[in-house]
């Protein structure tokens, strides 16, 4: 290659995205709760629409989504034009930063945001601009602090993950109503749906011009393997994103089975509850173990340790009882580790190997 060959400013200081792992070598019963996934899988509907899409495979897709809006508007009370649908909120996400931030521009995101924000800001050759948290839960005047004439994105994960907290609708009305002028508020909502009653901000973005909401079917739909998400934001900025979308971005296969789920609620609340009872079960048992958490409003805990070192020797004794959490020290939380909600068995086998760990087992 030659010298004169050079990516885009930005692109080489990108960290790569680190997925969580799922594999233990030299062991076979392991359980992944390193994702966030959905210990149950997508619901019946979506599977059997997923074997049913095997007809359409030599059709191209819908270009409009409009089916899969319209199930997402009836079931959020959402207006279906101002929908839009891509791969996985995180393409959402990109297109946002593609349409609106550049170079010289500035992208905020919070202390313990989601990792992959900085990564989009850096894609697009926009500035980073990380924001400190108060005690892992977000801090809206330190936003606010930090936004300057060049502000054109602030990202906030509600609930946040890998922190599980998050913050009040008030809360996030003050911050919308106090960016600059120029500024997007992204609330992602890739949590929303354990929370019971939260819109994850759609009221809020039928209220302003200047906030865009992400969802996605990876964590509660159980589908992050098919990669589906989608955002609801005012006319003016779903017009734009439009025109950076590949018009056929999402397939068939991905249409049909985000639609069947959509209208599978029953799969969505038995997931909720499940989640709700066996969270809090989990955060007490490890509590009792001396590993505390703040209250999540997702389907995770972070777990705190005494240190680093402590953070490091208890993943390494989960991994030699098959749990793969995630260590999240590259979110600046070194002495946590982030272990999502599995089924009941999941659940029970963290609490008894953080109680050996804890009791000397090493
Ligand atoms: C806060 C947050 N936003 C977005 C995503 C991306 O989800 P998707 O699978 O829809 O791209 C994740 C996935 O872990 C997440 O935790």
């Amino acid at each position: 290659m030659t010298d004169q060959i050079t990516p885009q400013p930005g692109i080489m200081e990108i960290a790569l995205y680190q997925g969580g792992a799922s594999h233990i070598a030299g062991q076979s019963d392991v359980v992944k709760l390193s994702s966030n996934e959905n210990p149950y899988g997508a619901g019946e509907a979506a599977r059997e629409a997923y074997q049913r899409a095997v007809h359409d495979l030599h059709r191209y897709p819908s270009t409009d989504h409009a089916a899969l809006r319209l199930a997402l508007a009836a079931q959020y009370g959402l207006d279906a034009d101002r929908i839009i649908c891509g791969v996985g909120s995180d393409e959402i996400l990109t297109m946002i930063a593609q349409a609106y931030a550049g170079v010289g521009d500035e992208v905020v995101y919070t202390e313990h945001g989601f990792t992959l924000y900085p990564i989009i800001a850096q894609m697009v050759g926009a500035t980073p601009v990380k924001v400190a948290e108060r005690e892992r839960v977000v801090d809206v005047d330190a936003i606010l602090a930090a936004c300057t004439d060049r502000t054109r994105l602030v990202y906030l994960a509600n609930p946040n993950n890998p922190t599980g907290t998050m913050i009040g609708g008030n809360e996030v009305a003050r911050l919308a109503d106090g960016l600059p002028p120029q500024a997007i508020l992204v609330l992602d909502g890739a949590y929303a749906e354990y929370v019971e009653g939260y819109d994850g901000g759609a009221r809020l973005v039928d209220a302003r011009q200047n906030v865009v909401m992400t969802r996605t079917f990876s964590k509660i739909y159980g589908l992050g393997g098919l990669r589906i998400g989608w955002g609801y934001g005012p006319r003016p900025i779903i017009d734009v994103l439009n025109r950076v979308r590949q018009p056929f971005n999402l397939s068939n296969t991905q249409l049909a089975v985000a639609e069947a789920a959509v209208k599978d609620q029953a799969h969505v609340a038995k997931s909720r509850e499940n989640n709700t009872r066996l969270r809090a079960w989990m955060a007490e048992a490890l509590a009792e173990h001396g590993v505390p958490s703040d209250t999540s409003c997702a389907n995770f805990i972070l777990a705190r340790f005494a240190s680093e070192e402590e953070a490091l020797a208890a993943d390494a004794y989960l991994k030699s009882q098959g749990l793969i959490v995630r260590i999240v020290s590259s979110y600046g939380l070194p002495k946590c580790l982030r272990i999502t909600v599995g089924d009941e068995s999941a659940c029970r086998r963290v609490a008894h190997a953080i109680g050996q760990f804890k009791g000397g087992a090493r």
